[in-house]
């Protein structure tokens, strides 16, 4: 079954002030199986931070239908989409959005906590996590006494910790220098392969879409076209990726 099913998604976000309406996605459609590991590429402004703005109920649509886990998104209230984010999604933003007053033990348990799970096993899943992470010598520091790298490795072990159906980043490596970005990337393969975690990334960063195993990519609010890691790999991934940036900049720029 697909973990995310997006179908005929449009979303136009009406003009202020009388200005005209911007339609930022059209008519997209796309679907995630478990285990998919996949990548939103596309310039700025073509509408990645829109289509997960969606998919993670912040926002609604204004036409086209989003299934997660075979849920309707359209026929949940208010509370049925609280509970729905807190249960089956994991969130990475580009700033880590931890809780500066709980360590980052705590904020890696937290999502455990809220969905009430004993103690014991919460602290063995944060112990777990943060080993996989290589953060486990942080564990009880704060946020504000550790790396902008660590941060995000916490941020990802809060992101799957409750096993959630669908983890969702929005520029995770955004803040990060490259050797950090790298860590978190590893961190991110590392948590789709060994524990089926399926993600969707958002990213202007060609490195950090070759390592996903799917790149998807947006033009002026439409899904453009799309590679897969085939038997040469990262670095194979990473060189097609740049060949269709390349072709995608060549476009706007003829457009112009
Ligand atoms: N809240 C909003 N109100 C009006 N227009 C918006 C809003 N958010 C985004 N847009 C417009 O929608 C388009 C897509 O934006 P966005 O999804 O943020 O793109 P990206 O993340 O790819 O840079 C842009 O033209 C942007 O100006
Ligand atoms: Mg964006």
């Amino acid at each position: 079954m697909n973990v995310l099913s997006i179908e005929n998604l449009t979303k136009i976000y009406r003009g202020r002030a009388g200005g005209p309406p911007t339609a930022a996605l059209e008519e997209v459609s796309l679907s995630l199986t478990a285990g998919d590991f996949t990548a939103v590429m596309g310039p700025s402004g073509s509408g990645k931070t829109t289509l997960l703005n969606l998919v993670a109920t912040i926002d609604a649509p204004t036409s086209g239908r989003i299934l997660v886990d075979g849920v309707d998104l359209a026929e949940l209230d208010d509370e049925g989409l609280a509970t729905f984010r807190r249960e089956r999604l994991g969130f990475v933003f580009q700033d880590a959005n931890l809780l500066d007053t709980m360590s980052l033990a705590e904020n890696i348990a937290l999502p455990l906590a809220l969905a009430r799970r004993p103690a014991d096993e919460i602290l063995a899943r944060v112990d777990e996590l943060a080993e996989e992470l290589g953060i486990a010598a942080a564990l009880h520091k704060y946020p504000a006494e550790v790396s902008g790298g660590q941060r995000q490795r916490a941020a990802a072990a809060r992101a799957v910790a409750a096993k959630p159906a669908l983890v969702l980043a929005d520029e995770p490596t955004g803040a990060l220098d490259s050797a950090s970005s790298r860590d978190l990337l590893e961190c991110f393969s590392g948590l789709n392969e060994k524990r089926g975690a399926t993600i969707l990334l958002v990213t202007h960063d060609p490195f950090a879409a070759s390592w996903c195993k799917r790149v998807l990519f947006i033009k002026d609010g439409r899904l453009y076209t799309e590679l897969r890691r085939g038997p040469g790999g990262r670095k194979e991934l990473f060189d097609r990726v740049l060949g269709v940036l390349a072709s995608l900049e060549g476009e706007s720029r003829a457009a112009r």
